[in-house]
C-alpha cells in the first residue's frame, strides 16, 4: 500500500492527503503543548478524546446551518474533512475573564463580561499569537472587512451554540478560539469553521464546582488531563466507550 503523504504537522494534529482532491484526512495527536510550546508532554488518550468532541460539535454546527470543514469521523483518531485556506487569525470569543484579557485588563479570573467579547490574535507561533484589532487586520490584508464581518457571524453563532449544550451538561464556556477557512466555489470564496472544537481550545469551567475541565488543567498541573476530557465527552455522552447505539433495546425484567 502507498505511504499517504503527510501535508503538514502542527502541535496536536496532522494532516495527510485525502482521498479525493479537495479533502484531507485531520489525525489527532496525543501531544499536549501550553506557553507557545514551552511546556509539553504525550497525554495519553487525548487524541481520541479530541476527536470524538471535535465530530460531536462540528456535526452539531452543520446541522444547525453553521458551515464547517468536517465530513465524516474516519476512526478513532482520524477524520475526514475539506481542504480550505485557513485564514491566518485565531477567533477568541469570552464569555467570562480568564487567560489573557483577565491578565491584559486586570480582570479577576470567572468575572461575568457585559457581553460576549471577540478578539483575533494573528497565527504567528514566533510572535506568540499577538493580538490585533481590526484595523491591523485590513491594513495588512490579513482579512477583508466582509471577512471580518462573517467571522464575527461564525464566532458567534459557535458561542450560543456551545454555551447551550455546554449549559445543559453543567458546563460554563468561558472561552474558546476557533479558526476559519476559506473554500473556493467556482467564482466564489466562503469561509467555513476549520480546525477543531475541543476542551484544548476552550475554557470549561463546571457550574457547580468551578472545576476546570479543559487544557488549563495541564498549563496549571491542576490534575490528571485525560481524566477531564473524559468527563466533558462522558457528560455528553460521547465516550468510545459509549459507541453502541442508544437505540439498542433494553430488556427490563
Ligand atoms: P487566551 O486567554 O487568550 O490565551 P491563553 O490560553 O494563553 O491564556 O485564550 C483564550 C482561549 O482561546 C482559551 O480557551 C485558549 C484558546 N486559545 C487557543 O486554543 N490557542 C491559541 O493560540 C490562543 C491564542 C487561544
Amino acid at each position: 500500500m502507498a505511504r499517504r503523504k503527510k501535508v503538514y504537522e502542527g502541535k496536536a494534529k496532522i494532516l495527510y492527503e485525502g482521498p479525493e482532491p479537495g479533502t484531507l484526512v485531520q489525525y489527532f495527536k496525543d501531544d499536549a503543548t501550553a506557553f507557545n510550546a514551552e511546556k509539553r508532554d504525550v497525554i495519553e488518550g487525548k487524541g481520541v478524546l479530541n476527536n470524538r468532541l471535535s465530530e460531536y460539535f462540528m456535526t452539531g454546527l452543520n446541522a444547525i446551518g453553521v458551515p464547517t470543514h468536517f465530513l465524516k469521523r474516519l476512526n478513532m483518531r482520524e477524520q475526514l474533512i475539506r481542504a480550505v485556506e485557513i485564514v491566518p487569525l485565531e477567533v477568541i470569543v469570552r464569555n467570562y475573564a480568564a487567560g489573557t484579557i483577565a491578565k491584559r485588563l486586570g480582570l479577576e479570573e470567572g468575572t461575568a463580561l457585559p457581553r460576549p467579547i471577540v478578539e483575533f490574535c494573528l497565527k504567528d507561533d514566533a510572535l506568540g499569537d499577538p493580538l490585533v484589532a481590526e484595523e491591523h487586520i485590513m491594513a495588512f490584508g490579513w482579512a477583508s472587512q466582509q471577512d471580518l464581518d462573517d467571522m464575527v457571524a461564525i464566532a458567534l453563532r459557535v458561542n450560543d451554540f456551545l454555551s447551550g449544550v455546554m449549559y445543559g451538561v453543567g458546563i460554563r464556556l468561558a472561552d474558546f478560539k476557533i479558526e476559519i477557512g476559506r473554500v473556493y466555489e467556482n467564482d466564489f470564496q466562503r469561509l467555513i469553521l476549520a480546525d477543531e472544537i475541543s476542551p484544548d481550545s476552550c475554557r470549561l469551567w463546571d457550574i457547580e464546582t468551578g472545576q476546570k475541565l479543559d487544557k488549563d488543567v495541564f498549563r496549571r498541573d491542576l490534575g490528571n488531563l485525560t481524566d477531564a476530557y473524559t468527563e466533558v465527552a462522558r457528560r455528553l455522552g460521547v465516550l468510545p466507550s459509549n459507541a453502541t447505539p442508544i437505540t439498542k433495546p433494553t430488556l427490563i425484567n
